[in-house]
């Protein structure tokens, strides 16, 4: 019998990495994880949603895994700058964020990066 795997493919260049369980994030929380050797956040929503951002923030260098979350952004604890998750940009004056593709796969936390 064969088994046809239907879970999306990271693109070329790209790695999926199991960064842990599914459980080891939280509804509303964000937790930092190692993803190939990149840090990464990774945070869910009280929504359910995922997202996974580079783990510093670009501002200078505070603990993202550790900032305010609502729909549309994220929250930076040191100084305030807010990020869109829909793709990194700033709500400011602070860089771009890096974010990255992040499912849930059989319970286990994936990031392709
Ligand atoms: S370090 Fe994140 S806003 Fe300054």
């Amino acid at each position: 019998m064969s088994v046809t795997d239907t879970r999306p493919v990271a693109p070329p260049g790209v790695r999926a990495h199991t960064v842990g369980r599914a459980e080891d994030v939280p509804p509303g929380e964000g937790r930092a994880f190692v993803a190939g050797g990149v840090q990464v956040a990774v945070f869910r929503l009280r929504d359910g949603s995922l997202h996974a951002t580079q783990a510093a923030c670009p501002h200078a260098g505070g603990p993202l895994a550790d900032g305010q979350t609502d729909p549309d952004v994220l929250v930076c604890p040191l100084h305030l700058h807010g990020f869109r998750w829909r793709d990194g940009s700033s709500t400011g004056d602070a860089g771009p964020l890096t974010v990255y593709p992040v499912r849930e796969v059989d319970g286990l936390l994936v990031v392709d990066a």
